[in-house]
């Protein structure tokens, strides 16, 4: 097990950054322990097998917290997709023809195994991720329940019988598996957004080809060895990483691929979505969001607090449904203002494993360059800092909190998703404000209010142009209900009893001649 070449011990702890170093080498002893777990696999997964890219490349995975080089993986291309695509249709006629029950029973003994590894899957988020250990914990529970949640709906999918038009006919409708289906996956969340979309897929009796983010591939290739230990057969479940443009081509490109599905950037998710064109592929998208969070002045201050925080700070601020424009009634303007900055500067910022620690690394440099770039322009046009504003002292990519004030729609901080913990606050005066600077994006995902007039709820509710409302909650995703966003922020719905139907197809069926004895 965890056969490939594990290269943690590369630095010295000595050379290690002065105040990363109890952790750092916390982290090295973590690692080591993981190295020799039933789970850690480092090369990819092609019809049941552990494989290296065919010309031996590889690619290092980092701990954003540290810069450490965790390990070396494949780095895969055209070829070892193609042959990934070839095993999951391979797989397709046995895995779909089995009942519901079967395939059912697998995914549930994938979701047991996933639990009973909780504490190393979490582990594994940290260390590639940076999310703190609480925090990735919480991910693997998240992500199982997808697994839990489709291998039941595996049994509930069911067709429909039409009454006929003609008396001699019989008129069926059959729901089946799309056929192979491509997940491309981000590094946000490492598990999760991969059983989001593996879990309905198979369930239904699709084979899927995974590409996970070349930033966090070590979750999923520890999800996919559990998966081949509950007994999910070869080619059922394929993973590749590596050239990510040409692995996606090869996917768009395969005629045997029926399906793409994908989380993360619009700008890739359009590619995708042209690419998927060629040979007219099902796709579904979720994609970045510009999440509104109003608070408005009927509101229970410490509510709105509470659920900001949560909403904005979550993962650092880097998920597709963190608030990302903090629009608050000029009435509690200040007073929100003050409390949110009291509780905002009580978030510990360090390393994953530490203790207490609630906010981990950005992921890399180019996303502290980025929420860089947006606080500039807010300052260059009249924003204020309240709190943070600045790189973290613990250097690498740690950002402090902030809050910045006095924020304008005409700003970055409120066109586009800083993907980091920033929280921009702007103001309103009336209802019919709100929801206009609420809706004034491309995007659609999230949204989320705090009221407690419940009449506003509805209305505000009903007004939104997004996909997923929170009243008086930051934290709203959960497997039973449909994730998923409207005009640029994605195609289709995941999780819940909806997130199936994108991987069916319906087959209508007509009986003839019925009279005939
Ligand atoms: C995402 O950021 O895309 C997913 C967030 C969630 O599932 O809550």
């Amino acid at each position: 097990m965890g056969v490939a070449r594990f290269a943690l011990c590369k630095i010295s702890s000595s050379l290690l950054p002065r105040m990363h170093r109890p952790s750092a080498l916390r982290q090295m002893s973590v690692a080591a322990d993981l190295k020799n777990s039933t789970i850690f696999r480092s090369q990819g997964l092609i019809g049941g097998r552990w494989v290296a890219a065919h010309d031996g490349k590889t690619l290092q995975v980092n701990n954003p917290s540290t810069g450490e080089i965790i390990a070396d993986v494949p780095f895969m291309g055209r070829r070892e997709t193609n042959d990934a695509i070839s095993s999951a249709y391979e797989a397709l006629n046995s895995w779909s023809k089995l009942t519901a029950t079967e395939r059912s029973k697998c995914l549930r003994k994938w979701y047991d195994l996933i639990m009973s590894h909780k504490e190393e899957l979490g582990q594994l988020i940290t260390l590639e991720q940076g999310k703190p250990l609480k925090e990735a914990l919480g991910e693997v529970s998240y992500g199982a329940s997808f697994i839990e949640f489709f291998a039941e709906e595996a049994k509930r999918v069911y067709g429909d019988i039409i009454p006929a038009t003609l008396a001699d006919r019989r008129l069926f409708v059959l729901k089946q598996p799309v056929g192979v289906v491509g997940a491309i996956t981000p590094w946000n969340f490492p598990l999760a957004m991969i059983t989001r979309k593996v879990g309905p897929a198979l369930a239904c009796g699709c084979t899927a080809v995974v590409k996970p983010s070349e930033l966090t591939p070590l979750t999923a290739l520890a999800a996919a060895e559990l998966a081949l230990q509950a007994g999910i057969p070869p080619g059922v479940l394929n993973v590749v990483m590596g050239n990510a443009p040409d692995i996606g081509d090869a996917l768009l490109a395969s005629p045997q691929v029926r399906k793409i599905t994908f989380t993360g950037s619009t700008a890739v998710g359009k590619k995708l979505m042209a690419g998927a064109a060629g040979t007219v592929k099902r796709i579904s998208l979720e994609l970045g969001g510009n999440a509104p969070c109003i608070v408005f002045d009927d509101a229970d201050l410490d509510v709105a607090v509470k659920g900001v925080l949560a909403a904005k700070f979550r993962n650092s601020g880097q998920t597709c449904v963190c608030a990302n424009r903090v629009i608050v009634h000029e009435g509690i303007y200040e007073k929100f203002a003050e409390a949110f900055s009291k509780a905002v500067q009580n978030l510990q910022v360090g390393d994953g494993f530490t203790e207490g620690v609630v906010q981990g690394p950005l992921i890399n440099e180019a996303a502290v360059q980025k929420v860089e770039s947006f606080l500039q322009d807010a300052l260059s046009k009249g924003a204020k800092v309240i709190l943070g504003g600045k790189r973290h002292s613990l250097g690498m990519t740690f950002y402090e909190p902030t809050i910045v004030t006095d924020v304008k729609t005409d700003m970055l901080l409120a066109r586009e998703e800083v993907f980091g913990p920033v929280a921009p606050l702007l103001r309103f005066k009336t209802e019919e404000e709100a929801i206009r600077i609420a809706n004034d994006t491309n995007a659609g995902l999230a949204a989320y209010i705090f009221t407690s007039n419940v009449q506003r709820t509805w209305r505000v509710s009903e007004a939104l142009e997004y996909g997923l409302v929170g009243v008086n909650e930051g934290i709203i995703s959960t497997e039973v209900a449909p994730f998923g966003g409207v005009k640029q922020s994605g195609l289709g719905r995941e999780g819940s009893k909806y997130g199936i139907d994108e991987y069916l197809e319906l087959k209508y069926v007509c009986l003839g001649d019925m009279n005939r004895k």
